[in-house]
């Protein structure tokens, strides 16, 4: 397989970014193509821990080419100083990175906008992480947005910036009483920062394409997760794109044919940070407890995550939405000291037996609960399916049972190489068989060349 879609099953943080980067090692592009920097996505090799927001994590693989695709939104002062980052962990970013040029820019006028939003919607806000995403996702939507590409015409840029702060300006003042920007100021540091990322700004979508009509290995990495997408998510407490398998045409600019396989990243429980409905939501000791064993906090915003059981009814409507073919369970180890462990296998709803996640009911649903007996030992070090122990086989024999969809790979440490295969089979791009594809578009005849 030469393409491999990753996306997050539940609400964000799955440990998207560890598994990327595991499966990047033999990728030869890695693209994102949605979100910004709303996402937090943490990577440890040797030892040594980056948190990527916006540049996709094979970055820190050495021969990766990485494109931010043209869905995803951009804030130039956060991905300035991911690059420094980057740079001083000595991983070499020039001719590796491209920014699509159609990618949308989160200028801070945006920001203001998502914190004013959030402060009066009081009690009903949706916790946002206020990195200005709605906001920006809304300019382009409205078609009033300011592209990456008019980060290449200072006159242009300059008449857009001017008339979008006039603008914000007047909802910031009138509609939130809050501060407004210097429109003039604003355009002038924008521009100054923004000149060392001009040289990254692209044909994105183009080089995605050629890459796959080469038969090279892409991956695609997702951003949050499907029950934040802005469709099939717990509409309203959603991020403002699209999520799953369903946005990555859009997002990276090519043809859904040319997408072979999706992988669904799960955690071995579940989490969610920000407002919104939440079944298996623990609140008390049990959830204290996965939060501090699971380090659940957030990678982008520091919130502490809210923790409960793993729910299958979610992650089964992740496996149809994205028709998935294969899932990773991630974070298995944080479940190594509890003596028993629950799942929930379904819910009820007004009385009824439910087995899927309903978001437009996800307030009422009841879950029902299954008890499994959990390891109570170790199981970092297992780097095979078989040196788990049994009640840990057993416990992924269920969520396969449950999500209908079978758990390829095991996560059990953040890293790299704390990853242990299940089922390869099951994860086309693991046995690095490439699917050729034919590039099947009829070739214009070079001036001069003849017409057979
Ligand atoms: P992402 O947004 O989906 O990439 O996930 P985050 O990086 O926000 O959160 C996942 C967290 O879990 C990070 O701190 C990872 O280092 C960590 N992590 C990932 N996989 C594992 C695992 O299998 N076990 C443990 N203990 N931590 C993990
Ligand atoms: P990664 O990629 C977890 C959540 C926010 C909020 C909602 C809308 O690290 O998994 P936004 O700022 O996008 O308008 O917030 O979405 N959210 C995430 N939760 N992980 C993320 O990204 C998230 N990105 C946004 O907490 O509930
Ligand atoms: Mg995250």
């Amino acid at each position: 397989m030469s393409s491999l879609v990753v996306v997050g099953t539940q609400w964000g943080d799955e440990g998207k970014g560890k598994v990327v980067d595991s499966l990047a090692q033999s990728a030869r592009m890695v693209v994102r193509f949605q979100g910004g920097p709303n996402a937090g996505h943490t990577v440890w090799v040797n030892g040594k821990q980056s948190i990527l927001h916006q540049v996709p994590s094979g970055i820190l693989t050495p021969g990766v080419v990485c494109v931010i695709g043209c869905g995803c939104v951009i804030d130039p002062y956060v991905l300035t100083e991911e690059l420094a980052a980057l740079r001083r962990m000595k991983v070499k970013v020039g001719g590796r990175l491209l920014i699509d040029f159609r990618c949308h820019m989160i200028l801070p006028y945006h920001r203001g906008l998502d914190a004013a939003i959030e402060e009066q919607a009081g009690a009903k806000r949706i916790g946002t992480t206020k990195k200005g995403i709605g906001p920006a996702y809304s300019d382009k939507f409205g078609r009033v947005g300011i592209r990456a590409a008019d980060l290449l015409a200072e006159e242009t840029f300059h008449d857009k910036v001017k008339r979008n702060a006039a603008a914000a300006n007047f909802l910031l003042m009138e509609k939130y009483k809050a501060d407004p920007v210097s429109a003039k100021k604003l355009a002038a540091d924008y521009w100054r920062i923004t000149r060392p990322l001009a040289r990254f700004i692209a044909d994105g979508s183009l080089a995605v394409e050629q890459a796959l009509a080469k038969g090279e290995r892409v991956m695609f990495e997702g951003a949050q997760g499907v029950h934040l997408d802005v469709d099939l998510g717990t509409y309203p407490y959603v991020t403002t794109s699209s999520t799953g398998s369903w946005g990555v045409a859009a997002g990276a600019g090519v043809s859904p044919l040319w997408l072979d396989e999706v992988a669904g990243v799960c955690k071995a429980y579940t989490t969610r940070v920000g407002d919104g409905p939440f079944p298996t939501e623990l609140v008390g000791a049990d959830g204290d407890r996965l939060r501090q064993l699971g380090g659940e906090y957030g990678a982008t915003t520091g919130r502490p995550r809210r923790c409960g059981w793993f729910d299958a009814g979610v992650v089964r409507a992740s496996v149809r939405y994205n028709k998935l073919t294969a899932l990773v369970v991630t974070k298995l180890d944080v479940l190594d000291t509890f003596d028993q462990i629950k799942v929930c296998a379904g819910y009820t709803l007004d009385g009824r037996n439910v087995d899927e996640f309903d978001p437009v009911h996800a307030a009422e649903l009841k879950p029902r609960y299954e008890t499994v007996p959990g390891w109570q030992q170790p199981i970092c070090h297992a780097r095979r399916y078989a040196e788990l122990p049994r009640a840990a086989r057993q416990y992924l024999a269920l969520i396969e049972e449950l999500t209908g969809c079978p758990v390829a790979m095991v996560s059990v440490g953040r890293g790299r190489d704390q990853l242990i295969l299940a089922k390869p089979r099951a994860l086309g791009w693991l046995s690095g068989r490439t699917a050729h594809h034919q590039d099947t578009r009829r070739q214009r005849p070079a001036a001069g060349q003849q017409k057979d």
